[in-house]
């Protein structure tokens, strides 16, 4: 049987990343081939490495350049991307390449609180700010514009008065780790 094979893009410490790693090591059809950042100091790549996965680091001008992104990808017969945390937005290019097959998850109920700039605690902040009564996750296809293809799937979660961004964080970060993989799987046996 033909194992389908995810590469995670990352830029930051890779929680998500590792947690998404230990959960499809455990399916037989499922392979997380590579874990490619744009971040050297990426605490992810580290992590990945560990794991005996194959990890690579970019810079920014790599990516934006759709022949090499593309034939990566293609060298190691991804069916599908997987943003966890990754910062940069996307080449038409590759989100046309891989329509329906690139998936971000974003920490905030989209469409509120996304967009560029909207990232880690500046979204729990603008959250907190804007006096909402609830917040959560949003796992959703990735097209050429930031945090605006389809919702896959949202989990919410009630904000206290006494919440803080820091607490806030938190919780949201529980809700990622523990919906996140379970996702990623979903669309692939969905999709591919
Ligand atoms: C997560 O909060 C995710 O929602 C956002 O980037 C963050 C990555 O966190 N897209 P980590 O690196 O997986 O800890």
């Amino acid at each position: 049987m033909k194992k389908h094979q995810i590469a995670i893009l990352v830029s930051g410490t890779g929680s998500n990343a590792l947690n998404i790693i230990q959960y499809f090591e455990k399916k037989c059809s499922v392979r997380v081939a590579v874990l490619v950042s744009n971040k050297r100091s990426s605490e992810a790549v580290e992590k990945a490495r560990n794991k005996g996965i194959e990890s690579v680091v970019f810079n920014n001008e790599w990516f934006k350049n759709n022949e090499k992104f593309l034939s990566f990808l293609k060298s190691r017969s991804i069916d599908l991307i997987v943003l966890a945390g990754f910062l940069l937005k996307i080449p038409k290019a590759v989100t046309d390449t891989y329509q329906k097959k690139i998936i971000n998850i974003h920490p905030s109920l989209l469409p509120k609180f996304g967009g560029k700039g909207m990232y880690g605690d500046h979204v729990h902040k603008a959250v907190i700010k804007a006096h909402e009564t609830k917040s959560g996750i949003t796992i959703h296809f990735v097209n050429e514009k930031y945090d605006d293809g389809a919702i896959i799937f949202q989990n919410e979660l009630s904000i206290k008065k006494s919440e803080t961004a820091e607490s806030l964080a938190k919780k949201i970060k529980k809700l990622e780790l523990r919906y996140y993989p379970e996702i990623i799987n979903r669309v692939i046996n969905d999709l591919l």
